[in-house]
């Protein structure tokens, strides 16, 4: 439903894409640019000649295979948005109008081929349905992106083997094609289980761009990723331990994996709180606890301390 509404709301960059479709194909007749405003620019374009559509079922007869994953697949339903005209739907929405292809199935060259034209060419033929809505709005200034990537670097129309999404692969597989090194991390001792399938690389990740770094979300609040799931960590609590809010957590856990219990940036938690709180800040200050006495390599500070993301109850996080 949304996916619907978002695309309807990109009503007016569909109308661009006709203006894009017919400046980037040369046999349009030139006037056509100026209908591109109106309604009955697509009726117009159907019986234009030799750039004209021919419409997806006289693809079927030599293209089966295509217009088999074509039907099976997603993008079937371009064809239920009659009012957008033949340039919209179906195979032409993408590949361009094909009647000159049709009456000479040898000139391929009025075609949109994916794999002859640029990342950015590509990004912007399926960016024409797919701008709207919050997932894409950065995807043409997503590290992917400026880094040559484009939407059929993971995504395949024609031959896709997973049932949702039309990825080239699955994930992580997918996101591993590129990032070997990530794999590693999740393979650590701790780690969030995403080889295991239980959560994604895009439970934190959008691939598609982000407004801040790392292309990491945010949850639906507006706020790190990692409330999202792990909410008893958000408060707000009466005391706030100040690095979970000021400094997220990743001031003291790694976000992949890890050789630590718990993610933990140290394997020493008391080395972990001593990055931040110096022993002169308390072991030693007059008055100061004695069991604060380092010297003695007790316990754990989060023994005590046990509330260690914020409390309702414990100015020290006792509880
Ligand atoms: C009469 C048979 C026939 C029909 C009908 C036909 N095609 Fe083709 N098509 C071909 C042939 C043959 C080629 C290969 C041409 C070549 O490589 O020289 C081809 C190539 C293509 C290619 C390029 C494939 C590549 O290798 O990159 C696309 C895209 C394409 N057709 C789309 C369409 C679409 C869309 C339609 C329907 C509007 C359509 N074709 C209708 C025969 C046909
Ligand atoms: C949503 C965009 C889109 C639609 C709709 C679409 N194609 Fe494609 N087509 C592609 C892309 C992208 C490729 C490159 C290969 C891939 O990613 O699957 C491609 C590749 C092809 C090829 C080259 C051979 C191959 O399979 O890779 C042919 C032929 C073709 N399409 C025909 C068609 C026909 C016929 C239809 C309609 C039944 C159609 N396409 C609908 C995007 C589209
Ligand atoms: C680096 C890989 C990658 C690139 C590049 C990429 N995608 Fe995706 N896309 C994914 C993955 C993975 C999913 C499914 C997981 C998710 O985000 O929920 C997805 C989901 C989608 C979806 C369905 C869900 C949604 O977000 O609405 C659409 C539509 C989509 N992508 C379109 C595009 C378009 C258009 C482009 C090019 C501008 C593109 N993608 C580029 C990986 C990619
Ligand atoms: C003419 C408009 C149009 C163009 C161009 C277009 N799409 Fe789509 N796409 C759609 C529609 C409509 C849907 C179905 C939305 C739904 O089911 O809610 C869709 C669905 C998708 C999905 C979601 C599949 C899923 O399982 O949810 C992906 C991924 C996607 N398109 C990628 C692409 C890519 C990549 C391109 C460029 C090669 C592209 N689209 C070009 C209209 C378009
Ligand atoms: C639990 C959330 C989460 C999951 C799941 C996750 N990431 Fe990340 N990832 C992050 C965060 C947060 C950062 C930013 C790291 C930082 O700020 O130290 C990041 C950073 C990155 C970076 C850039 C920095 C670096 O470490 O090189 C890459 C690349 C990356 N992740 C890839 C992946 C891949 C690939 C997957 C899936 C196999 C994945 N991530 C799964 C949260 C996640
Ligand atoms: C076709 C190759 C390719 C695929 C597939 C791919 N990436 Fe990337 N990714 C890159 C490149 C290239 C960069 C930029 C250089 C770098 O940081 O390694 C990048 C960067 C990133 C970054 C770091 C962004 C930053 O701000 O530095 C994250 C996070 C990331 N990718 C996540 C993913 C996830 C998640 C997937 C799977 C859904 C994925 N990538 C799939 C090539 C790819
Ligand atoms: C999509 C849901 C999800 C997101 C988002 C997420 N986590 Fe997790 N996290 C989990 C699950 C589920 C577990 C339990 C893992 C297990 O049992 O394998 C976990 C475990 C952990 C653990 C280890 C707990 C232990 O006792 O060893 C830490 C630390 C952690 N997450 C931190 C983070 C951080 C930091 C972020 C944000 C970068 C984050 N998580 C984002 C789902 C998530
Ligand atoms: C000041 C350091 C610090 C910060 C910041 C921090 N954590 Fe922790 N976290 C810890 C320590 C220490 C433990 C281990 C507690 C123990 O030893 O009992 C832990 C344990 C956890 C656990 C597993 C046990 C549990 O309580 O569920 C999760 C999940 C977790 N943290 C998530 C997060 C998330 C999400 C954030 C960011 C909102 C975050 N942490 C920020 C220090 C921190
Ligand atoms: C990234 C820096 C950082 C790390 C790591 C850190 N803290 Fe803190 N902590 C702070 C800051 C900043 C405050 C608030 C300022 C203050 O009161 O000193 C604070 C406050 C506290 C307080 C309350 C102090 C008071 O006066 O009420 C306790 C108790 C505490 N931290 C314990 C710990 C423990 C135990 C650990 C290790 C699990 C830890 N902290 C790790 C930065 C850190
Ligand atoms: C055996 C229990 C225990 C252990 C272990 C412990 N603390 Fe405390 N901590 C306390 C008590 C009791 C107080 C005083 C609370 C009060 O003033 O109300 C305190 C107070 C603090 C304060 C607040 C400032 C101050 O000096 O009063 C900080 C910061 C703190 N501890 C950090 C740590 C760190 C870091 C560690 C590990 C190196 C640690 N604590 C280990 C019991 C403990």
């Amino acid at each position: 439903m949304a996916r619907f509404r978002a695309l309807s709301l990109t009503g007016l960059a569909i109308v661009t894409l006709l203006a894009v479709v017919q400046s980037g194909t040369p046999a349009q007749d030139k006037p056509s640019q100026n209908d591109s405003k109106a309604p009955a620019v697509a009726p117009k374009a159907r019986t234009a000649g030799p750039s004209a559509y021919a419409g997806s079922d006289t693809c079927k007869a030599c293209h089966d295979a295509e217009y088999k994953s074509w039907s099976e697949g997603p993008h079937w339903k371009t064809t239920l948005n009659a009012k957008e005209g033949p340039g919209h739907q179906g195979c032409e929405a993408c590949h361009g109008a094909a009647a000159a292809h049709i009456s000479d199935p040898t000139d391929i060259s009025k075609l949109f081929l994916f794999t002859k034209v640029s990342a950015k060419d590509i990004n912007a033929r399926c960016l024409v349905c797919h701008a709207g809505g919050t997932q894409h709005m950065n995807a043409l200034n997503s590290v992917h992106a400026k880094n040559g990537l484009s939407c059929t670097s993971c995504h395949t129309i024609h031959h896709s083997e997973t049932k949702e999404f039309l990825l080239v692969k699955s994930q992580p597989e997918l996101c591993y094609s590129c990032h070997l090194a990530k794999k590693a991390e999740f393979e650590m001792p701790f780690h969030h289980r995403v080889n295991e399938g239980l959560i994604q690389c895009t439970d934190c990740h959008n691939p598609h761009g982000t407004e801040g770094p790392n292309q990491v979300r945010m949850a639906a609040t507006q706020d790190a990723v990692c409330f999202k799931c792990h909410t008893d960590k958000q408060g707000p609590f009466v005391y706030e331990h100040a690095p979970v809010k000021v400094d997220g957590c990743t001031s003291c856990h790694v976000v992949h994996g890890g050789p630590n219990a718990h993610m933990l940036r140290l394997s020493n938690v008391n080395l972990l709180c001593l990055q931040c709180h110096t022993t002169s800040s308390f072991s030693s200050a007059p008055g100061a606890p004695s069991f604060h006495n380092q010297a003695t390599f007790f316990q754990a500070c989060t023994l005590c301390h046990v509330a260690i993301h914020g409390s309702n109850f414990s100015s020290t996080f006792f509880k």
